[in-house]
C-alpha cells in the first residue's frame, strides 16, 4: 500500500469508530484536526505522513475514555501494524499520541518532534474558537456539569490527577484549559489562527457574564 492509500483507509476506519460519539470526539472533530494539521504542514519542514496518522489516531485512545495516563495507544498501533506501516513510523506517531493531550495548566508539555508540535496545535485550535465553545458546552452537557457557578471559581489545575478529577462548571474550563491555549501553540501558523479565535471566546464570555447579570437588558 502507498502512503496515499495508508491514510485513505484510515480515514474509513476511524469515520466508522467514531461514528456515534457526542462527548466532543466525533468523526468531524477528527477531521477538524486532520485539515488544520496539513494546513499548518505546509509552513513547516515536517513529514506530513507522520503529522496526518497522528491527527487522524490521535483519539482512538483518550485517556478519558482509557484507564492509564501513560500507556501506548494500543488501539492506534494496531490499526497501523495491520496497514504495515514501517516499525519506526509506528513509534513515532504513539509517541506523539501519548503527549498530544492537554493534562492541566501547570503541567509540562513532552512533546518533542515537529510532527508533534503540529499535530498538538491542530488538535489545541479544534478546541477554541467558535467550535471550541460549541464542544466545551457539548462536553460538559455530556458529563452532566453546570453551565456556569459563580460560587465555584476556576482553578489552576498543577497536576494531572487535579486536572482529570475536576467536575467543575463549563465556563470554568475556558479559564483552566481554553484561554491559555493561544499561548501554549507550537507554531507560528498556529499561533496566528489562534489569537483570532481567542478573540472571539473573550467576547462569547464578555456577553455570557453580561447576560448573566441581565446587564445587557437595560
Ligand atoms: P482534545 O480532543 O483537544 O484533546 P479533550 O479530549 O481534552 O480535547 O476534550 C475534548 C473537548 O471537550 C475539547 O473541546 C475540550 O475543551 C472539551 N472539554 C474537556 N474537558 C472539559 C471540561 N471539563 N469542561 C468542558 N469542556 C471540556
Ligand atoms: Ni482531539
Amino acid at each position: 500500500m502507498t502512503q496515499q492509500d495508508i491514510l485513505q483507509k484510515t480515514v474509513e476506519y476511524v469515520k466508522q469508530e467514531f461514528s456515534d460519539d457526542s462527548s466532543g470526539h466525533d468523526w468531524w472533530h477528527i477531521y477538524r484536526v486532520w485539515k488544520n494539521a496539513i494546513t499548518i504542514s505546509e509552513h513547516e519542514k515536517a513529514d506530513s505522513f507522520v503529522v496526518q496518522l497522528a491527527a487522524l489516531l490521535h483519539d482512538l485512545d483518550d485517556w478519558k475514555f482509557n484507564k492509564s495516563e501513560d500507556e501506548t495507544p494500543l488501539r492506534a498501533k494496531a490499526w497501523m501494524e495491520s496497514c504495515n506501516v514501517e516499525p519506526g513510523i509506528v513509534d513515532q506517531v504513539c509517541e506523539i499520541i501519548m503527549h498530544i493531550s492537554y493534562k492541566g495548566a501547570n503541567v509540562e508539555n513532552k512533546m518533542k518532534s515537529i510532527e508533534g508540535f503540529i499535530a498538538q496545535d491542530a488538535d489545541r485550535l479544534d478546541a477554541i474558537g467558535a467550535i471550541g465553545i460549541g464542544r466545551a458546552f457539548a462536553y460538559g452537557g455530556y458529563k452532566n456539569r453546570m453551565m456556569y457557578d459563580p460560587d465555584f471559581p476556576p482553578q489552576l489545575h498543577a497536576t494531572f490527577d487535579q486536572y482529570k478529577n475536576s467536575k467543575s462548571a463549563t465556563i470554568n474550563h475556558f479559564y483552566e484549559k481554553l484561554l491559555l491555549l493561544k499561548d501554549m501553540m507550537n507554531t507560528p501558523t498556529a499561533k496566528r489562527i489562534a489569537r483570532q479565535r481567542h478573540e472571539v471566546m473573550l467576547k462569547f464570555l464578555d456577553q455570557f457574564m453580561s447576560e448573566w447579570e441581565g446587564k445587557d437588558i437595560s
